[in-house]
């Protein structure tokens, strides 16, 4: 069993980011910038927008954090979407999800300029990674193929099984696997499917992105298999100074001694999926998808 390590594949990932930026600068072109807007005290949210800024620092990234109250109203928020939607300084922007409930994300999430959408959730990008054109994909799909990519796994004639079929994961991780060059024979599985146990037996490659800790038991997981663990619930742990520790999707303890390569959490796709963000805004900065 080889673990598969986001924390280090990510740093690496990051510094070719970074010697990007340093050619970019060195050429007289600006440096990419990223605006991250939070809207409220949201403790997940919070964490991760941190994290963000702090990977614009280390790749060389400007960026800006626009914080506003949780009572922005939904008008408000989406001017400030079309400000940043006119701003020349700004390549690509983020509005940072869950919404306080009197806002409406997706009326959000649609309104920003297709091109500045560095998260890949605009109709118009889905849409373009779905027929293998030039596209923002979204950061924690691509975040997967690269560590998969760049861990040698297999995926041509494979089956991969995702579990799960949210629009930020499951949905866009099942049209990458399957895309030319990656050739998976691919199922998609939720939670309506009646014999998920059978297919994941099937599987080559299981992704599972399904948010109900420890949900895929030794049963389900072929000798061999490899699995990727999207799962990041925050469950009690006493022992924990927050009081509690991040739980994925797969009994990590029980399935690893059967996987050839297995991610684990926190380590696995977390730090990727903040990576392909950083990815993305490069190529915002650089105009690289939209000519
Ligand atoms: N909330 C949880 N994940 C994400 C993400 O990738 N982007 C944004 N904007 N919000 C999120």
């Amino acid at each position: 069993m080889q673990l598969i390590d986001g924390k280090q594949t990510a740093a690496a990932i990051r510094k070719e980011i970074a010697e990007q930026v340093d050619q970019m600068v060195a050429r007289g072109e600006k440096r990419p910038h990223l605006v991250a807007i939070l809207v409220g005290h949201d403790g997940g949210s919070e964490t991760y927008v941190a994290n963000k800024v702090k990977a614009c620092e280390e790749c060389g990234f400007k960026s800006t954090l626009l914080r506003h109250e949780d009572n922005i109203t939904e008008a408000e928020l989406l001017a400030e979407v079309q400000r940043l939607n006119n701003d020349p300084d700004v390549d690509g922007f983020i509005v940072q999800l869950p919404l306080p409930k009197h806002i409406d994300e997706e009326k959000v999430t649609h309104a920003i300029d297709p091109t500045k959408d560095v998260d890949g959730f605009h109709p118009v990008n889905v849409g373009r990674m779905t027929i293998g054109a030039p596209a923002f994909i979204s950061a924690t799909p691509q975040g997967i193929v690269d560590l998969i990519q760049r861990y040698n796994i297999p995926t041509a004639g494979k089956h991969a099984v995702v579990i799960g079929r949210s629009n930020i994961v499951g949905r866009p991780m099942s049209v990458l696997l399957s895309q030319k060059g990656i050739d998976c024979t691919v199922t998609l599985v939720h939670s309506r499917t009646a014999n998920i146990k059978e297919i994941c037996q099937q599987a080559d490659i299981i992704v599972a992105a399904i948010g109900k800790p420890g949900f895929v038991t030794a049963d389900m997981v072929k000798e061999g298999a490899t699995v990727i663990d999207v799962g990041t619930t925050r469950v009690k742990d006493e022992t924990s100074p927050r009081g509690w520790r991040l739980k994925g999707d797969v009994d990590f303890a029980n399935v690893s001694p059967k996987c050839a390569f297995i991610t684990p959490v926190p380590g696995g796709v977390g730090p990727m999926t903040i990576v392909s963000l950083m990815k993305n805004t490069l190529l915002a900065g650089q105009k690289a998808i939209y000519k």
